[in-house]
């Protein structure tokens, strides 16, 4: 039995760490990867090169000495976004990629694209420039069931959009369907895909049945058991084109325990042990240096992180923090009672 695994230092190439107290609080969860691409839904967004350096340094600022992280920094795609000022940041290496959000489609996502015909130029830019465009892939149309989001979003929007620009860099942000893994699985070479570590432990019962469990819903939402299969064998099958984005977003408990509460999962402090635990699941250990720190890096042409950790497994569960605090509030680690048997050797 394997009861030890080292791993190429993971990156994490979708990762919420906030502003303020909130990213003081959590920042220190997220230390040990190597490379995160940080998503720039603040409030106010992230729109310019200089916001994104000045919310690097407070990053840098809020991590702890020595932590092995290097903040990779996004620009948030609005409809009046410039491409000469996503070229200059990003051949100025203070941005990593462009978020886009439809306007409306999730947390903090007002100012995203409402008009995909004024933002064409810009991604011909991006494209021409070679900047990675990260899709959060739902359609808000209210009239579109939220389970049926991501596959319309790809009929709709995406397809049609890397039919007009071949040549851009798209990452499928979180795919949480078996349509999601199919359209990436076909999409050529400039196409790819994150999934996070919580879409391959629940589907949409964790969040509705037996009682609601606000804690489990985030955007997308969890889809039915065979998606969830669909997403397990894609992330532990080895396949280049899919890598690990944690989404971990974390929210206070008394923004998430409301009458509308707010989406997202913060599972920074457990994901490693938790992801170790599926791809041992599936008969994939070989696998998983693959999805957390070799498949991403290539994409975004970077080299492997070339340090390691050990992840060691113990016989018994290990008790862990069900909450961290946060400014005087409290954040719910995902998922309470998930048996950690996987641990990071100090
Ligand atoms: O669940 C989510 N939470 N999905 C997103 O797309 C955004 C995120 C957040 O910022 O809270
Ligand atoms: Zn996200």
């Amino acid at each position: 039995m394997t009861d030890r695994i080292t791993l190429r230092r993971p990156d994490d190439w979708h990762l919420h760490l906030r502003d303020g107290a909130m990213l003081a609080a959590v920042a220190p969860h997220s230390a040990g990867f190597g490379r995160a691409i940080i998503m720039p839904n603040l409030i106010p967004p992230v729109v310019t090169g200089t916001q994104a350096a000045a919310y690097r340094d407070r990053i840098m600022e809020a991590l702890p000495h020595g932590a092995a992280l290097q903040p990779q920094m996004t620009l948030y795609l609005t409809d009046a976004t410039k491409a000469a000022d996503i070229v200059a940041a990003f051949r100025g290496g203070v941005i990593r990629a462009v978020k886009l959000y439809p306007a409306g489609a999730t947390t903090n996502s007002a100012s995203g694209v409402t008009d995909f015909d004024r933002v064409q130029p810009v991604l011909e830019a991006m494209a021409e420039a070679g900047v990675t465009l990260c899709v959060h892939g739902e359609v808000t149309d209210p009239a579109v069931d939220i389970f049926d989001r991501e596959a319309v979003f790809i009929d709709r929007v995406l397809d049609p959009l890397r039919r007009r620009t071949p040549e851009l860099r798209v990452v499928m942000e979180h795919i949480t369907t078996s349509e999601g893994v199919a359209y990436v699985r076909a999409g050529g070479d400039n196409l790819a895909a994150t999934i996070t570590t919580h879409h391959l432990v629940i589907n949409r019962n964790a969040i509705l049945a037996g009682g609601i469990r606000p804690h489990y819903y985030c955007l997308p939402v969890a889809k039915r058991e065979s998606h969830r299969l669909a997403l397990r064998e894609a992330a532990t099958g080895g396949e280049a084109r899919f890598f690990l984005g944690t989404d971990s977003a974390p929210h206070t408990d008394a923004a998430k325990l409301q009458p509308c509460g707010c989406a997202g999962c913060f599972t920074a402090p457990n994901t490693l042990s938790i992801l170790t635990h599926v791809f041992e699941d599936e008969g994939a250990l070989d696998r998983l240096e693959g999805f957390t720190s070799i498949n991403g890096a290539a994409f975004y042409r970077l080299p492997p992180n070339e340090d390691r950790i050990a992840l060691v497994k113990r016989d018994t569960p290990a008790e862990y923090p069900t909450q961290i605090a946060a400014g005087g509030e409290t954040v719910t680690v995902f998922d309470p009672g998930f048996p950690i048997y996987w641990h990071l050797e100090d």
